[in-house]
């Protein structure tokens, strides 16, 4: 892929990765991802916005033949699919000195083979001028890396905002015109690494919104060309009501669970609930970190299995512990051969979750019509909580 063109003397580079399939051996990623650099040709100094993974540094080469000086390469954020291959770039710019914030000086340090004299450290809101540009640099620590900034370039009103509002998109497209898929996409992407830190989110939006933005350009995934869609998005993620939605993880070994989670999907949806079923022998998590967002209440629904939950629902109750969605309410529900500690043992993988626990329905053997009017009863406490809680 050539460099891309995104205004005069402003150019896209990086590694378009149509095969990438899985993001820190964790995340799923169906559409692939683009590790994105900048490079900006100022009158007077020219630089280059974080790098691409190490294996793909020869791409990055091929796009630079025609830089024959390169005065600064700033690092946003320490990450290796950014900064893998900072010392390559050092090594064909020996002059260059790299920019980035105190924090990422030392983490870069721990984890590439670069040295200090390299490296020049700046400021919240300090600016590097580029002669008839100026780039700004915006502290936005725990995008969900400690160190992390944005940077402004405020002729152009270009935001440089490295992981904040990307998307793992492989495509050709230098702009996302296709706002739904790019927004599915990015609401993956900030459940999956964000949505921890969604307070925090919260404030940089805040402080980034003095600043008149015409183009975000992240360093995943297509550029916004019309930054409020996905400005807006990220502002409802971390802050909007929460949805009248149930979301119901489930396992189930031999039906009993999965007719318990077929039951109560019906007696709410019956109430005016939604419900999304994720099958945890099958599904793709990034699907259900997306559903957690913003859903009011998670069931799990688990068999229990040598005297507790079946694994399948312990990693997924961890993963929504580690993930820590604003999901108000949680209730687990399953079914049992002879006894064990199903409920415990889930109950004390997510002290994370502010929830309040609606009280469980583990039952033995096959559902009876009794258990099936506890789920139907556990079916209206949820539409009513939700109902007070003006979910929408
Ligand atoms: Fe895309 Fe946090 O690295």
């Amino acid at each position: 892929m050539n460099p891309r063109k995104i205004k005069d003397n402003i150019y896209w580079m990086g590694y378009i990765d149509w095969d990438a399939r899985l993001f820190d051996e964790l995340i799923p990623l169906p559409d692939g991802t683009s590790y994105n650099a900048y490079l900006i040709a100022g009158s007077e100094k020219t630089v280059l916005i974080d790098t691409v993974e190490p294996q793909f540094f020869s791409e990055l080469e091929a796009q630079l033949k025609d830089v024959a000086k390169l005065d600064y390469l700033v690092s946003l954020h320490a990450e290796q699919d950014h900064s893998g291959s900072i010392p390559r770039v050092l090594a064909k710019y020996p002059n260059a000195k790299l920019v980035t914030t105190p924090k990422a000086k030392g983490i870069l340090l721990d984890i590439l083979d670069i040295s200090a004299d390299a490296i020049i450290t700046v400021a919240d809101g300090e600016t590097l001028s580029l002669g008839d540009k100026t780039l700004e640099f915006i502290y936005t620590p725990w995008v969900h890396w400690p160190e992390t900034m944005v940077a402004y370039l405020q002729e152009d009103k270009i935001l440089f905002s490295c992981d904040f509002f990307g998307s793992h998109i492989a495509t050709t497209y230098l702009f996302g015109s296709d706002e739904a898929r790019v927004y599915e996409a990015a609401k993956r992407y900030y459940a999956e690494v964000m949505m921890p830190f969604g307070n925090t989110i919260k404030k940089h939006l805040q402080k980034l919104a003095p600043y008149a933005i015409d183009i975000i350009a992240p360093s995943h995934g297509p550029l916004h060309k019309r930054p409020s869609f996905i400005i807006d998005a990220h502002t409802d993620w971390v802050a909007g009501a929460l949805k009248n939605v149930v979301i119901l993880p489930y396992v189930s070994m031999h039906n009993s669970t999965k007719t318990m989670v077929d039951h109560l999907a019906a007696m709410l949806s019956d109430r005016g609930v939604r419900v999304e079923l994720f099958n945890l022998s099958v599904t793709d998590i990034g699907k259900l970190a997306i559903a957690l967002v913003d859903a009011g209440t998670i069931v799990i629904g688990t068999p229990t299995v040598l005297a507790g939950p079946h694994p399948a629902a312990a990693y997924c109750a961890f993963l929504a512990n580690a993930l820590r969605p604003r999901t108000k309410y949680l209730s687990i529900i399953g079914s049992y051969g002879w006894g064990g500690k199903t409920v415990e043992t889930l109950a004390g993988t997510i002290p994370n979750l502010k929830v309040e626990i609606i009280e469980p329905i583990l039952i033995k053997g096959f559902p009876t019509e009794q258990d099936l009017q506890s789920l139907e009863s556990l079916a209206q406490t949820i539409a009513e909580k939700h109902k007070e809680q003006g979910f929408i």
